[in-house]
Order: structure tokens, then C-alpha cells, then sequence
């Protein structure tokens, strides 16, 4: 018989519905000997509770998080509220006793991740940090490419995270467009995961960083009639450098939400004399591979929905968002059961702390104009 892992949502917002999403169709899942079932829901809101009322296997709607955490049947909590939030809420979560799926950026800035990862280490408990991207076909090939070397000298590594809606100077602001609440780090930590967790899982560890930061709209609609400030960073570009086989190698980090016409595209590229790798969700089936040689060129592979966990979808159909998310989950739900074996896990606090030290330095770079060490 398989175990069943209750959980437990904190901040049943854009994340905390999709999560619902992924447990809502757990049998898609074809390998995992892990049954996932949401049952409590907490969310200051009235109206982002009432949204879980579609869900039958929600028994707890609550306002105040405590009463979830206080609640012996939830074994696994998800927390995804704003990032002024995550220090309180992960520790309350800890102390709970509870395993914890912590959203991204893992705390508000470098000092709270610091005191999360610390909590989680001292608690015993299983903690990851949610980025679900790599779990498309096309990441997952570009880390076996790596992993089965021949790409020579390494060269480059480019990892990218671009969203264009700030361009629309009418869209309202919200939490994510304000340091206050975002944190210092603006974009970095809205995106910044996302592009860090997979060059940190291949030993692409930053030593230095160049930032070159720049700022959205000023000002924005508030969404009731006025207008609210923003001040956070909007586009970030991280020059980085890391060692590889003796030599330093430039790695490239960009997280934006000012990049004309790109929806919500991910990509990761890795480039050696040799051999090269490269996906982006803009092609969201497609994996390029480089060959080198006297005559070099572009091998284009459609991979179809070749996922980490197998599913029910056929394997020519592309994959998506909420497939990946599922696949996190899995993957999450999986290791916490000691069963992951040599799949891919999800980030680890110790890379979300190493995400934090990079953009702190990115802080400390753009403010002194200087390459500044990690
Ligand atoms: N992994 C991803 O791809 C991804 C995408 C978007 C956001 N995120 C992360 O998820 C987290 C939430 O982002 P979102 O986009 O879902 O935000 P959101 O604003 O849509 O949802 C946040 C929810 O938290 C609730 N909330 C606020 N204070 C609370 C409290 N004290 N107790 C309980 N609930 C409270 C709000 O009412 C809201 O419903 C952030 O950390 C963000 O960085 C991750």
C-alpha cells in the first residue's frame, strides 16, 4: 500500500492554487509510490480561501497560518506567500514540526535565508526550496549532456529567467514591485532561484559577480482608483565567474521583467570547445546540442514529454508549467521518503543560501561599480 502525505497550504494565492492543481491530478503519476492530498488551506483573505472550496479534500480553511500548523494531520506544509513573510512563517512551520516545501527566495534577503537554513538544519525536518524548471525534458537534457562530459574546455554559461508584463506601464503594482515586501534584491528574488538552481547543481558556484541593475516604473496603478510606488529592481544581469578543471569560466545570470515580448521564458545554455547544450521554454519540446570538430553544428532533438517521473501523457506531447510543478512536487515528496534514488531533487537550502550570496554581492556590486567576491 502506498503512504499517503497530507499538506498543508500557507498563502493560497497564483501558488498555492497551482499547487492544489498538482495534487488534484496525482494520478496522472505513474511511478510514484506516494499518494499527495490537500487538506488545509490557510490565506488571510476571505476570497483566496473560498477559491479551495473546490477542492473535496480540503477539510481546514483558516485565517490565521497557527491554526494549520497546530492542525496533527498536516504532515508536509507548502508556504508561498510574500517574501517579507517567509522568515516568521518557515520558522513557525519548523518549530510546528512539520516537513516544509519553502517557495523561493528562501527569505527576504541574505540574512533571514541565513537564519531559515540554519532552523531547518537544527530541526531535522525535510526542507527544500521550490523551483520547478528543471524538470522540463529539455533541462533535465542539458544536465545529462554535462554530466556525460565530452564538451571540451567549457567556455560559457548562460542561465535566464525574462518576463516582458512590466513593460505595460498600466499594469497594477502589487507586493512583488515593492522592496518592502519583495525584499532589497527586486527581481533577484522573484526570479533569481529559477537561474541559479541548476548551474549550482553542476558545481557552477560563483566566486565573483558584476551587477548591472536596473529599475521599472516608478510608479504604477495601485488597482482602486490610485497610483502606488515601486522601487524595486526589475532587470538584473549578473556577470559571474566560476572554476572549472583549473580555469576561470564566465557565467551569465539574468533575471528580468522588462524583456520585450518574452511571456515567462526560462532558458539554460552551456557552452564548451567541444560539445554544448541549450533549452529554453520558448521551445518547450526542443533540445539543442552542439558538436564540435571540423565541422561544427546544431543537432535540434524534439524530445517530447520525457519527464523525470513517468506520467500518463504520451510521450510525443509537450510539456508544460503545471507538469513541472507536479514533477517537483513528486520529486519532493519522493526524496522526503528516501526513495528519490539518482533523479533529480529539488533545490536545497543549503543552494538557496548560496542563491542569497550571490544576489547580495550583485547589491554590493551595483552599488560600488565593482566586481565584488561572493
Ligand atoms: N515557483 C514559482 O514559479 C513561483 C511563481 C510565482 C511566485 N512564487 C513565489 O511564491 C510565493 C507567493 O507568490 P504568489 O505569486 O503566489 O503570491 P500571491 O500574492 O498570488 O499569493 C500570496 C498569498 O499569501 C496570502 N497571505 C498574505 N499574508 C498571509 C499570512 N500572514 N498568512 C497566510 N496567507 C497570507 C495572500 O492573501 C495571498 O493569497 C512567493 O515567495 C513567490 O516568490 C513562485
Amino acid at each position: 500500500m502506498s503512504e499517503t502525505v497530507r499538506v498543508g497550504i500557507i498563502g493560497g494565492g497564483l501558488m498555492g492554487r497551482e499547487a492544489a492543481s498538482a495534487f488534484g491530478r496525482w494520478f496522472a503519476l505513474t511511478d510514484v509510490p506516494i499518494q499527495a492530498e490537500l487538506v488545509a488551506v490557510a490565506d488571510v483573505s476571505e476570497a483566496a480561501r473560498e477559491w479551495f472550496r473546490r477542492v473535496p479534500s480540503v477539510r481546514h480553511l483558516v485565517s490565521d497560518y497557527r491554526e494549520l500548523l497546530a492542525l496533527p494531520e498536516v504532515d508536509v506544509v507548502y508556504a508561498a506567500v510574500p517574501h517579507n513573510l517567509h522568515l516568521d512563517v518557515y520558522l513557525d512551520t519548523l518549530a510546528a514540526g512539520k516537513d516544509l516545501l519553502a517557495e523561493k527566495p528562501f527569505g527576504i534577503d541574505l540574512h533571514t535565508a541565513t537564519m531559515i537554513a540554519e532552523a531547518a538544519k537544527a530541526s531535522g525536518r525535510f526542507v527544500r526550496c521550490s523551483s520547478e524548471f528543471p524538470y522540463m525534458p529539455g533541462a533535465q537534457a542539458v544536465v545529462s549532456e554535462v554530466k556525460k562530459g565530452g564538451l571540451g574546455r567549457l567556455l560559457e554559461v548562460r542561465s535566464c529567467f525574462w518576463h516582458s508584463s512590466d513593460l505595460d506601464a498600466t499594469k497594477p503594482a502589487n507586493w512583488k514591485r515593492q522592496s518592502a515586501t519583495c525584499g532589497e534584491i527586486g527581481v533577484m528574488g522573484d526570479l533569481g532561484m529559477h537561474v541559479a538552481h541548476l548551474p549550482l547543481r553542476l558545481g557552477f558556484v560563483p566566486r565573483r559577480v558584476y551587477a548591472q541593475l536596473q529599475k521599472g516604473y516608478p510608479e504604477r496603478p495601485d488597482g482602486k482608483g490610485g497610483t502606488a510606488a515601486c522601487d524595486t529592481w526589475d532587470n538584473a544581469l549578473l556577470h559571474l565567474d566560476f572554476s572549472h578543471d583549473g580555469a576561470d569560466v564566465p557565467m551569465r545570470w539574468e533575471t528580468k521583467r522588462l524583456a520585450p515580448g518574452e511571456t515567462n521564458t526560462w532558458s539554460i545554455e552551456v557552452l564548451g570547445t567541444e560539445g554544448g547544450a541549450c533549452y529554453s521554454t520558448k521551445e518547450p519540446k526542443t533540445f539543442w546540442r552542439f558538436k564540435g570538430g571540423k565541422q561544427q553544428g546544431w543537432e535540434r532533438v524534439d524530445l517530447g514529454f520525457g519527464s523525470v517521473f513517468a506520467t500518463i501523457t504520451g510521450g510525443i506531447f509537450e510539456p508544460g508549467f503545471p507538469d513541472v510543478l507536479q514533477q517537483m512536487w513528486a520529486a519532493f515528496l519522493t526524496e522526503r521518503s528516501g526513495l528519490l534514488g539518482d533523479r533529480f531533487g529539488c533545490a536545497t537550502p543549503d543552494e538557496a543560501l548560496m542563491s542569497h550570496r550571490v544576489f547580495d554581492a550583485a547589491l554590493r556590486s551595483n552599488a560600488s561599480g565593482r566586481a565584488e567576491v561572493v
